[in-house]
C-alpha cells in the first residue's frame, strides 16, 4: 500500500514535471496558460529549425501537438466546428513538419516555410476568428466564446 502510494506520487510529479498542459481546459486562467506554452514551443520550433537543431525543433512540436490535442474537445464542446478544423489541419501540419525534420537529409528552407505557415494558417486563423486585445491591453475571446 505504501509503495503504491510512493509510486501514485512519482508519476504525479513526473506528470506536473513534464510540462504537459492539463488534459481539459476548464477555467479563463488555464486556457491562458496553455497559450502561453503554445508561444514558447512555436517560438522555439522555428528558432530551433531555423539554427538546424531539429531534434529540438521535434521536441517543441511534440508540446505543439499536445496543446492542439487538448484544444480540440474545448472547442468542440462549443460547437465551433471552424475551430475544431483548424486545428485538425494544425494536427496535420505538425505532423508533416515533424516527418520533414526526422528525414535524412532535411530540407532547411522546406521547413522553415511549413513553420511559417503553420503559424500564420493555425495560430493566426484562430486568432482572427476568437480573439481580440493585443498585447498592452491583454488578449481574451470574442464575446460568447468561452
Ligand atoms: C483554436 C483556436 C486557437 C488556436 C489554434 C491558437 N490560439 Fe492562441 N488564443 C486563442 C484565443 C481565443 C485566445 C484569447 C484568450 C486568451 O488570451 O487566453 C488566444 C490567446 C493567445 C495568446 C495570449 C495569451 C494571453 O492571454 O496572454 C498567445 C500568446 C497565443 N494565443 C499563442 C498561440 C500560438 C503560438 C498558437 C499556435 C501554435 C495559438 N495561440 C493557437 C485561440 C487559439
Amino acid at each position: 500500500m505504501r509503495s503504491l502510494v510512493i509510486g501514485a506520487a512519482v508519476l504525479v510529479f513526473a506528470w506536473a514535471a513534464s510540462g504537459i498542459a492539463q488534459s481539459k481546459i476548464t477555467t479563463l486562467e488555464e486556457y491562458a496558460k496553455l497559450m502561453k506554452t503554445n508561444a514558447q514551443a512555436n517560438g522555439g520550433m522555428n528558432k530551433a529549425i531555423g539554427s538546424g537543431a531539429y531534434a529540438d525543433a521535434r521536441t517543441q512540436i511534440a508540446t505543439l501537438r499536445q496543446n492542439l490535442t487538448t484544444l480540440q474537445p474545448f472547442w468542440a464542446e462549443r460547437k465551433r466546428d471552424d475551430a475544431v478544423k483548424i486545428l485538425k489541419d494544425g494536427l496535420g501540419r505538425l505532423d508533416a513538419l515533424d516527418k520533414m525534420l526526422g528525414a535524412a537529409t532535411v530540407d532547411q528552407v522546406a521547413a522553415q516555410a511549413a513553420a511559417k505557415e503553420f503559424g500564420g494558417n493555425v495560430c493566426g486563423a484562430c486568432h482572427k476568428a476568437y480573439r481580440e486585445g493585443d498585447a498592452q491591453t491583454g488578449f481574451r475571446f470574442r464575446p460568447g466564446v468561452f
